[in-house]
């Protein structure tokens, strides 16, 4: 024990001695939430032998009922107390046959008790527009749940409802009063998270209750947001390099399968198309005759234009020429032949 203890101890006993009496019961409170109500108390500092505590109430103008009697533990549980009405709590410590002075306490339970915050819920439905649902908070009461409006009357209870921006510090916040379990928040700006919370509130009485946890919830957006919008162009940008490069790719390959550079000139087609011609040509080559022949180079019109086909179309004339004579050579080769054998 704390030896500044020790002179008050020893006044206590004296007191104690003296007077006969046992010390009352310290701190006592009232601690109610939804109805649901405990007197509690600390001990007193001076004990002899084991204390016990009896709690009584009363409604003014009658005598006293017990609510817990020679109890040994320092609170006692009041929701028995019926809740019209304002009562006076009494507690007092007991020792054996002593028994300490009564602590008084009023407890009015309607205005006393704490009422829990409502559930709220949330729904974005259309641009800049919050719908909210709010359920009223339940007591418990002779086994069952009620809402409070059934104890505070369905006309006495509305709810406070407090919206704010998520991200904006600065911003003030709106207040909104809400007397139907459903509430349209209009006016609001899209695509931005609000936070809310509500509270009870007692008209009658201008008691408020607590209030609920906030609940974020984001607007939706009549289009694309700038943010949205800034990642889509950034990422546009980032790809068209390779989106030029595929199409470009796409387009060679689509062009070389359907509109070949190479063609044979229409003559051409319609002589190797004449199976007259075609069979005659096959024949004359089966028979190993020597013949004359013209060299066909094709050349794609595309690469007309630039100097390096201009060269390649230079040599290929020279090509051609110098095939023209390679040709002729036999010719005059088997036209000689006879005339220097005979
Ligand atoms: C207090 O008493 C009431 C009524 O008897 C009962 O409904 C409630 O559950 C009790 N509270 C606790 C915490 O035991």
């Amino acid at each position: 024990m704390d030896p500044r203890g020790w002179p008050c101890l020893i006044c206590s006993c004296l007191f104690w001695s003296v007077h006969g009496m046992v010390p009352e019961p310290q701190n006592v409170r009232l601690h109610s939430v939804m109805f649901d109500t405990f007197l509690q108390w600390d001990p007193p500092n001076f004990h002899k032998g084991s204390m016990t505590y009896t709690v009584q109430y009363k409604v003014y103008g009658n005598g006293f009922t017990d609510l817990c009697q020679r109890t040994d533990v320092t609170k006692c549980n009041i929701s028995n107390i019926p809740i019209h009405g304002s009562y006076i709590v009494r507690v007092r410590t007991e020792v054996e046959e002593e028994r300490s002075n009564w602590v008084n306490i009023t407890f009015t339970p309607f205005s006393d008790t704490i009422i829990e915050p409502p559930a709220v819920q949330a729904e974005a439905t259309t641009p800049g527009v919050l719908i909210v649902q709010i359920t009223d908070p339940l007591v418990s009461r002779d086994g069952g749940k009620y809402s409070i409006k059934h104890f505070y009357g369905h006309g006495f209870v509305t709810y406070k409802m407090r919206i704010w921006k998520k991200d904006y510090d600065g911003e003030q916040v709106r207040y909104v009063n809400i007397t139907q379990s459903s509430k349209t928040l209009p006016d609001l700006d899209p695509g931005t998270t609000y936070c809310l919370q509500a509270q009870a509130f007692i008209v009658e009485l201008n008691k408020n209750g607590d209030w609920s946890n906030a609940l974020c919830i984001t607007t939706t957006d009549n289009g694309i947001n700038t943010v949205q919008l800034t990642i889509i162009l950034l990422s546009v940008l980032a790809l068209l390099p390779f989106i030029c490069f595929m199409i470009l790719h796409v387009y060679r390959w689509a062009k070389y399968i359907f509109l070949p550079s190479y063609y044979l000139p229409q003559h051409f087609i319609e002589f190797l198309s004449k199976p007259f011609y075609s069979s005659q040509f096959l024949a004359s080559q089966s028979q190993g005759e020597e013949q004359a022949y013209d060299k066909i180079i094709v050349l794609s019109e595309e690469s007309k234009s630039d100097n390096e086909s201009e060269e390649q179309m230079r040599n290929a004339k020279q090509l051609l020429q110098g095939s023209h004579e390679e040709i002729l050579r036999p010719k005059e080769v088997s036209d000689f032949t006879p005339l220097v054998h005979s």
